[in-house]
């Protein structure tokens, strides 16, 4: 059974330097292709639903399979809401047994985000699930490339990331440094120093979302100040859209099945590369 918390791998990498990669999963694929790059290379893995795609994936019928592959992995896999925004999908994602829930309040007033993530980590912490909050907002939207330049002014602010994780007791915080969800215009700057004063006045396991698009080197100062958690999914998705765009000499008779098996086998070597580079490779307990 290797069915973890979400808790349990940030901590670990939070305190050892490296991070653990979120997949978001929208359909099988995503979950196989994942779970054999994490077993193949002895890394941990968070497997994200996230809240934008429940119209991809029914939870009712995919969380009873994701819960059930997470159990029987090799490796410690946490079973994680993204972007969770409406109390129902909360109590949903609790029900079916995720170990992690993000709570959203990124576009909130800073005291009505503090209000209501408390309020999940009341929820949450009652059935020993861990809770991710945002503070500062990302902009963008994953596969999205209709923004892709970050707002400055919407950047975390260190002294108010502090008083949010001490009054709201969340264990891992997404942080607003300069990353954008979905495909970046031009060369992601990321705010280091920023993140380093976060990290210094949090003292949490910080997470970057908008994975896809930064460089090794970004990836390696980000993870040296204090980012446990990398969320990816533009990357993971085009990587499987250029495989099958390739795919169209194939014959007519060709085996759909047999070709969705290359796709999840383009997915695993894509996750696998992150695992990689965020340091998480050999790192499974
Ligand atoms: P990308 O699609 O930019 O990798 O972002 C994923 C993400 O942050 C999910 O929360």
């Amino acid at each position: 059974m290797a069915l973890v918390t979400l808790k349990q791998l940030v901590d670990d990498a939070f305190q050892n330097g490296y991070a653990v990669g979120a997949f978001n999963v929208a359909n099988m694929e995503i979950i196989q292709g994942a779970l054999k790059a994490a077993e193949e290379n002895r890394s941990p893995l968070i497997l994200a639903v996230a809240e934008a795609h429940l119209g991809l994936l029914d939870l009712d019928v995919y969380a009873p399979i994701i819960i059930r592959e997470a159990e029987r992995a090799s490796v410690p896999v946490a079973v994680h809401l993204d972007h969770g925004q409406t109390f129902g999908t909360f109590v949903k994602a609790l029900r079916c047994g995720f170990t992690s829930v993000m709570f959203d309040g990124s576009t909130l007033p800073f005291e009505e985000n503090v209000a209501k993530t408390k309020e999940i980590v009341r929820l949450a912490s009652a059935v020993g699930v861990s809770v991710e909050a945002e503070l500062g907002h990302v902009t963008g939207g994953e596969g999205d490339p209709s923004q892709g330049v970050a707002d400055p002014t919407l950047f975390t602010d260190p002294e108010k990331a502090q008083r949010f994780v001490r009054e709201t007791g969340i264990d891992a915080l997404a942080v607003a440094i300069g990353n954008v969800h979905g495909i970046y215009r031009g060369k992601p700057e990321l705010d280091i120093p920023r993140l380093a004063r976060i990290r210094e006045l949090t003292g949490v396991p910080l997470v970057l979302h908008g994975g896809s698009g930064l460089s090794d080197d970004d990836f390696r100062r980000a993870i040296a100040n204090g980012i446990a958690k990398v969320n990816v999914y533009t990357d993971i998705s085009q990587a499987a859209m250029a495989k099958i765009r390739t795919a169209h000499g194939l014959p007519p008779n060709a085996d759909f099945s047999r070709f969705m098996a290359e796709v999840v086998e383009t997915i695993k070597e894509a996750v696998a590369e992150k695992m990689r580079i965020f340091g998480s490779v050999g790192k499974a307990k």
